[in-house]
Formats: C-alpha cells, sequence, structure tokens
C-alpha cells in the first residue's frame, strides 16, 4: 500500500516538472504528459517519433475537470453515465478559452477525451490539476505496450518512470466515438459497439475506414509487430508462426492462442503481447486464423487488417 502510494507521488513529480512517463490504464498503457504544458507534449511526440498532425487523447478525473476544457451534450452525458470510467473516447468541442495544448489537437477545435478506469491512474488523475494527455506507449506504428515490460522494449532508457500496474485488462485500445455532430465510430476498440447502440437507441454509422482524415493515426499502416502478417488462414506455410482463436488439444512448436476457450475478450487481451511474443521467438511472419466477426472480434479484426499492410 505504502509503495503504491509513493510510486503514485514520483509519477507526480515527474509530470509536475513537465516530464512524459508511462502510464497503466485498462485499455493499454499510455505515454503520459501534462495536457496544458506544451514542453510535455511535445516531449511525447518527439518520444513516440508521431507525426504532429495526429492528435492525443485527453485524460480526465471526473466531470468537473473536463468542464474547463469542453462542451458537453446530451449523447455525451449518457454514454459517460454508463460507460464512464472505461473505454470509450469521446471527440467533444473544445471550450475557446480551454488552457489545453494547441500540439495536443493539433490546433483543432475539437478534443478526445477519456476517463480511464485503471485505480492506480485514477488516484494519480485526482493528484494533479491539470489532466493527462496520453497516447498508447509505443513507437508510432508499432504496437501498443500492455505490461511494463513491453514499454521498456519500446522505449528503453528514454522513458524515466513507468508506473507499474500489471498487465492491462482489456489489451486493445478504448473506442473513439465522434460526438459532435451525428455520433459516428472513429475505432474500434474495448467497447462493443452495440452496446453504445443500445444505450443512444439507434444504429451508429461506421466511419473507421474513411478516406476523410478525420483520426489520421486511423489510416497508415498501425498496430504493426514489424513483420509480415496474413489473416484468414487455413493452413499455415512451415515458417509462420500460427495465431489460433482458441487452444487445440493439440498444439505443434508454431502454434500460439488468444484464448482457451474461443472467448473474445480474453483473445483481445492476449492479442498485443501473443504477436510480440510471436516475434521475440524468432519468427519472420505470421498467420492468423479467421477470427469471428462479433463483439470484441471486430476490434481483433480491425487491428490485424491494419497490421497486415506491413
Ligand atoms: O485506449 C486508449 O485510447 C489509449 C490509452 C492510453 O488511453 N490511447 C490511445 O491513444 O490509443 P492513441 O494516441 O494511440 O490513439 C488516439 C487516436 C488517434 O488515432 C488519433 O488520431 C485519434 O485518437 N484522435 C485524437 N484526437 C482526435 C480528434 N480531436 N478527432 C478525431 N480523432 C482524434
Ligand atoms: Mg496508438
Amino acid at each position: 500500500m505504502k509503495s503504491i502510494q509513493s510510486n503514485i507521488k514520483k509519477a507526480k513529480k515527474y509530470l509536475d516538472n513537465n516530464d512524459c512517463i508511462a502510464v497503466p490504464t485498462e485499455t493499454v498503457y499510455g505515454l503520459a504528459g501534462n495536457a496544458y504544458s506544451n514542453v510535455s507534449i511535445k516531449k511525447i511526440y518527439k518520444l513516440k517519433k508521431r507525426p504532429l498532425n495526429n492528435p492525443l487523447i485527453v485524460h480526465y478525473h471526473n466531470l468537473y475537470q473536463l468542464k474547463k476544457d469542453c462542451d458537453f451534450n446530451d449523447n455525451f452525458l449518457k454514454l459517460y453515465k454508463k460507460f464512464s470510467p472505461g473505454p470509450l473516447t469521446y471527440i467533444l468541442k473544445l471550450k475557446k478559452n480551454s488552457k489545453i495544448s494547441k500540439f495536443v489537437n493539433n490546433n483543432k477545435k475539437t478534443l478526445a477525451v477519456r476517463f480511464p478506469k485503471h485505480n492506480l491512474l485514477r488516484n494519480l488523475l485526482k493528484s494533479l490539476n491539470y489532466p493527462l494527455a496520453a497516447p498508447s506507449a509505443n513507437i508510432s506504428s508499432r504496437l501498443s505496450s500492455v505490461k511494463v515490460s513491453d514499454v521498456q522494449d519500446e522505449f528503453g532508457i528514454k522513458i524515466k518512470f513507468i508506473l507499474d500496474g500489471k498487465k492491462s485488462k482489456i489489451g486493445v485500445e478504448s473506442t473513439i466515438i465522434n460526438l459532435l455532430n451525428n455520433p459516428s465510430i472513429l475505432r474500434y476498440g474495448g467497447l462493443e459497439i452495440s452496446k453504445i447502440e443500445k444505450v443512444l437507441n439507434k444504429k451508429l454509422i461506421i466511419k473507421t475506414n474513411t478516406k476523410r482524415i478525420i483520426s489520421p493515426g486511423l489510416f497508415s499502416l498501425h498496430y504493426s509487430p514489424g513483420i509480415p502478417l496474413r489473416n484468414n488462414v487455413k493452413i499455415p506455410h512451415r515458417d509462420e508462426a500460427f495465431v489460433l482463436i482458441k487452444k487445440r488439444k493439440i498444439l505443434s512448436k508454431n502454434y500460439y492462442y488468444l484464448s482457451k476457450i474461443n472467448d473474445l475478450n480474453e483473445a483481445a487481451k492476449n492479442l498485443y503481447s501473443t504477436l510480440r511474443k510471436i516475434k521475440k521467438d524468432g519468427f519472420k511472419r505470421i498467420a492468423v486464423e479467421k477470427i469471428p466477426n462479433k463483439g470484441l472480434g471486430k476490434t481483433i479484426n480491425d487491428r490485424l487488417n491494419r497490421a497486415s499492410k506491413f
């Protein structure tokens, strides 16, 4: 208990000092900095090698904090009540007098906001008098990190501090919903679309593949393990690692399974760590079995399709 408190204090010290650090969330680890500080935010882009025109998500402890930076609307309040804190990111209108650094959102009039659920991070956010901008803690276009050793693999000694919150429970990034006009989904993620549709009582427009650049980070090569990957494979080549959706009775040496019992939530949680392990084990190619396209299977397929563009 004591060491948890002292780690949160340490994290706060770095952040107050305009440094960026890695923090755990229930989706994936984030590379966090003071969202009101140009200095902090520029450090995040530099460390991640991220183009400045790809805006960041800002993480808040509660609505009271957010009120200073964004305008609310009815759909937002409905969804907030049901799903926050949790794996849903909202695109809202930025207030004119907000203190958010212009580097966070590339000078746009909108802001991506999220209320993360991880207890450690919530305690940290509560202790700060600014929100935290935090993209996923990985070098641009690579796989997100779901545990401390992933973050170390990505940044080595360049990262000054990692707040250890164990393995991320959800394992894929948040779902992003644009709430400016007619609600639309910009990224599949940790929250199933059907659950959001139920609360809003309408079918949502899916804009995850549109050519118009709303979220630049969503269109280029993304979520790449750094080696070629093929999807919907029935029989793998001999030199390929073969990713299965569920465990089989007989497992060859090159077989990896995402879930014991074909559970798509478990599979999402294990997706990035399995792909990282395959690479560490020395494979040069990956083949993936067909994943059911329902529930979080849609998020898994979205990530695998992007990864296959390598
Ligand atoms: O689960 C998550 O969302 C994790 C954890 C750390 O919270 N964060 C994360 O951030 O995935 P990042 O930077 O890897 O992805 C954020 C995405 C990017 O694709 C970006 O283009 C989009 O959000 N985005 C940010 N601001 C936006 C805005 N104002 N309008 C549209 N898209 C935006
Ligand atoms: Mg990312």
